[in-house]
């Protein structure tokens, strides 16, 4: 099994090498970088152009690693027992039936190997990537309520997804291969411009990508566009059919740009790129 990019995503080299790496090490990749560079999207990728299913696990702030693994549905057996004609009461004596399976489960005892996806795992609290490490390690885990141990039959290929809202614990590390998707810079966010964009014309993507990386490197904002913003804004661009000379000043000085909604998402960052106009204005 060997990652070698795909037609709908644009796989840097190192990136390649980090997927390759997890999938010899049998490692999970984590895989960091701001929100917006791909990181869930790899995932999907990765798993397509292996031929793998793909199971997802979305973390929320309330997420346990117990449901991952399976949860026993107390309610349901306790109402199937007070209505007890339901299958003439048979299904209530075997709790196999009120056994939930979470991802992990499915992923261990699924019939050919999976690719699955741990997305944006330090939304959990701190405990969650502590609670998952010997099952993460060892690929196996017990039901206590049928007294069975759950193994992989295939080791799944793991993606876990992080945006660097905690620091995640050092055991848990040591078992992760890491990878942290690095900004695109111009020549690589062209290719993949192009991958969703196959038809746009080149003076209006060179305008844009000067425009788009004059507000990134504006210093001082809080919300930096990335990506999915860029893409977002052509796209509507492209809609509203945006002129090429609303996008160049004629002197070369920044400008507040057409639908700058899409790029800027706070009211600070808007202030702070007016006023650098403003300030740009009055110097000359
Ligand atoms: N390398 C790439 N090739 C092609 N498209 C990309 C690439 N990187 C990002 N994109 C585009 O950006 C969008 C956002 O990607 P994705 O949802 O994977 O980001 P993310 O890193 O998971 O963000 P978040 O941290 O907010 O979840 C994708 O839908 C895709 O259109
Ligand atoms: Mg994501």
């Amino acid at each position: 099994m060997k990652f070698k990019g795909s037609d709908n995503y644009v796989a840097t080299q190192d990136l390649m090498l980090a997927v390759n790496a997890a999938i010899t090490l049998k490692r999970p990749l984590l895989v960091k970088g701001e929100p917006g560079t791909g990181k869930t999207m790899l995932a999907e990728e990765v798993a397509q152009s292996l031929g793998l299913p793909l199971l997802q696990w979305h973390i929320k702030s309330t997420t346990k690693a117990q449901q991952g693994l399976y949860e026993y549905d107390a309610v349901s057996r306790l109402r199937d027992s007070q209505l007890s004609d339901v299958d003439g009461g048979e299904r209530v004596k075997d709790i196999q039936n009120y056994i939930v399976k979470g991802v992990l489960w499915q992923a261990f005892t699924a019939d050919q190997p999976v690719a699955l996806l741990i997305d944006e795992i330090d939304k959990a609290d701190i405990e969650f990537p502590n609670d998952l490490l010997r099952e993460i390690d060892r690929m196996e885990f017990y039901c206590y309520e049928t007294r069975e141990l759950i193994r992989a039959k295939h080791r799944p290929v793991v993606f876990i997804t992080s945006n660097n809202e905690k620091e995640l614990p050092d055991a848990f590390l040591r078992r992760c291969f890491f990878h942290y998707i690095k900004f695109p810079d111009a020549e690589t966010m062209k290719h993949i411009v192009a991958v969703h964009f196959p038809g746009l014309k080149q003076e209006l993507l060179t305008a844009a990508m000067k425009t788009f990386y004059d507000v990134r490197n504006l210093p001082g904002l809080k919300k930096k566009p990335s990506t999915s913003e860029l893409l977002d804004w052509l796209k509507l661009l492209v809609a509203e059919d945006i002129p090429l000379e609303a996008l160049q000043s004629k002197d070369d000085k920044v400008a507040v740009p057409p639908l700058v909604g899409a790029l800027l998402k706070n009211e600070q960052d808007v202030t702070l790129f007016e006023k650098l106009v403003f300030m740009q204005r009055n110097n000359r």
